[in-house]
Order: structure tokens, then sequence, then C-alpha cells
């Protein structure tokens, strides 16, 4: 097993799940692949066994190692092909999120590679499964820092901008916004204008509140073309989101009045320990996994319908991306100002 991408609170319990399931159920041996794709295509792998995944479920990050490694850099599948034969492997679970699952549902296509997917990612925009782990504890994290900003908000009579992560999607805003109340949340998918925001955060104030104002990273303010992105470049060229609540705190203090402060919550949201849910769906998912795994399911992953753990197709997930849909929006924005 391998994972991919960026972490995300829970890559420890699915890979306890893997381990502990496989071995009990199916007497299956594992090798756990260092940092993604890069220990596939190097070799660098280690044989695990059930003492090495004690006590993980909690536990955040990855033992494993995670990278950005493309599957086609370095000699890519036919690379892989001969690490997967010289140990023997007989399936790959490969943990990860939207591009993780494009390159192992295209190695399952196009190279006849055995792999079944985790889908992982806090930002909880992959189709095809109701939610990812990783998700709830990123909102958690964020309400609780958002309660947090609201007492010191509150001593000072300041309007607080907090800016979450998410990509281009509004899932994380919008649940931490919802859970603390916030009288503004600002999505990439909602374009709103400055006058709105300016007065829901005037209405907040004249209800004496002290106004927080919730934005994803993603978000596009009016007057700007493209996302705000202060950290240029990942190593896979993708912008590096991130920035933009400082560009909103001095337009809000420029058209209420309201002294305001920004505060970028960042990689806070992907550390520590994951939330019980979290625990709990990515111990299910790394169970299902290696069931699809022995069934030979390849290009399937674990997924969530309801409550119940299904096997959907890979490419299904990321196919396009999971926006936050117009009804919650609406649903959400009565309670602003
Ligand atoms: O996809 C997860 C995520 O945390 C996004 O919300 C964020 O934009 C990005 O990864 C940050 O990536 P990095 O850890 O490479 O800075």
């Amino acid at each position: 097993m391998l994972t991919s991408g960026g972490d995300c609170p829970g890559l420890n319990a699915v890979i306890r799940g893997i381990v502990r399931k496989g071995i009990i159920a199916h007497g299956s041996s594992f090798v756990g692949i260092r940092d993604g794709w890069r220990g596939l295509l190097e070799d660098d792998v280690f044989e695990m066994s059930m003492l090495d995944v004690r006590g993980l479920s909690g536990r955040g990050g990855t033992i494993l190692g995670t990278s950005r490694t493309h599957p086609y850099e370095d000699g890519g599948p036919a690379q892989m092909r001969e690490v997967i034969a010289r140990h023997e492997l007989e399936a790959i679970i490969a943990i990860g999120g939207e591009g993780t699952l494009s390159g192992a549902a295209r190695l399952v296509r196009d190279e006849g590679l055995p792999i079944i997917g985790v889908p992982k990612t806090i930002d909880n925009d992959l189709d095809a499964t109701d939610y990812t782990f990783g998700f709830d504890t990123a909102q958690s994290i964020a309400t609780e820092a958002i309660d947090r900003l609201r007492t010191t908000a509150e001593s000072h009579h300041r309007c607080m901008v907090i800016e979450v992560m998410g990509r281009n999607v509004g899932w994380i805003a919008l649940h931490a916004g919802m859970a603390a109340g916030a009288h503004a949340i600002l999505m990439p998918e909602f374009p709103v204008t400055f006058e709105q925001i300016g007065a829901w955060v005037t209405s907040a104030r004249d209800r004496g509140r002290a106004p927080i104002v919730v934005v994803a990273e993603g978000f596009v303010p009016e007057g700007l073309d493209e996302q705000v992105a202060d950290h240029g470049l990942d190593s896979r060229g993708r912008v590096r989101l991130g920035g933009i609540a400082n560009r909103l705190a001095p337009r809000i203090e420029e058209v209420t009045g309201i002294e305001t402060r920004a505060t970028i919550l960042g990689h806070l949201q992907r550390g520590g320990s994951p939330t019980a849910y979290d625990r709990v769906l990515s111990t299910r998912f790394g169970m299902a996994a290696v069931d699809l795994a022995v069934e030979r399911r390849w290009g399937t992953m674990a997924s969530l319908k309801g409550t119940e753990i299904v096997a959907a197709r890979m490419s299904d997930a990321v196919h396009s991306i999971k926006y936050v849909p117009r009804s919650r929006w609406d649903e959400a924005r009565i309670l602003f100002g």
C-alpha cells in the first residue's frame, strides 16, 4: 500500500484497517511503499506486520510518508512492473486524492496494473463518495479556531476574516462557518460583491456582534480575475492557493469602517489526530479496500454511500469535482449578516 499527495488525518487508520483485516480475514501479507509512487518507482518498500500498525488509528500524518511524485515519472509503469514482480505483489492499494486516483485509474486502464483506491482529502471534492476522511477533522479544527477568534474579536469589537483550505471548493468553509455561526461564508462556487460582504458585516456589528467572515482559499473576490495564490506553484506546477483573507480584511475595513483582522489557518487543518468520525470512516475504508483487492476488482475504490461502504470506480471519483450545490448556499445564506 502507498499514500500519495497531500497528507490528511485518517491515513494511518486506513493503513491499520488494511493490514489488520487483511491478515485476520484473508491471511494476506503486506509491504508498505514509502512516499507514494516514488517508493514504487524506486523500489523503496518494507514488509509490514500487525506490530507496525499497533495504536495507529488516532495518529495524524502517514507512517508511509507521502510525495507528489507522478506515477508516469522516472521509468513509470515499466519500472513499477519490475518492482511489483520482484516482490511478488498481487495488488497495490493507493490511498490518495484526485491526482493519485486519476493516476491509479490510468495505470489500471492503460497498463493493466492491479490497483485498488482509497479516496482521501480534507477538501471533500471527490465525486463517487459522500464524504472523504480528513474532511471532518479539518472542519472541526476550523470550527474550534473560529470559536476562539470570536472571543478575542468580541473583546476588541473587531471583525475577523478567517481563511480555510479547500482548493476549488467551499466545503470546509461552509461547514466550519455554519458550525461556528459565521456572519458571512465566502466560497469559490458563489461570487458575491464587496457591497454585499460589507452589508453582512455592518448588519452583524449593528446588532452588537463581532462580525465573523469565513472565506475559502479559492474564493475570487470582485475585481480579481483569478484566485489569490501568494505562495507560487507546487511541485506539480499547480498554484498554491492562499492569501485571500489578507486581501479581504483591509477592503472590509475600508468599506465598513470596522477594525478588521485576518487569520489564515493553513496546514493546521491537516495536522494532528483525526476525529472519531474520521477514524471510523478511514478504518472502514481500509477494511473494504483489502476486500476489493482480494476480489481482484481493479480500478475500484472504497466509497461511502449514506452509511454504507460500497465499491465505486476510481475514474468516476475524479471525473468531475464535487462542488457545493446551490441549494446548500441558499440554505446557509439566510443566516448571514
Ligand atoms: O488538497 C488538500 C490541500 O490541503 C488543499 O486544501 C490546499 O490547497 C493544498 O492541499 C495545500 O497543499 P500543500 O500541502 O502542497 O501546500
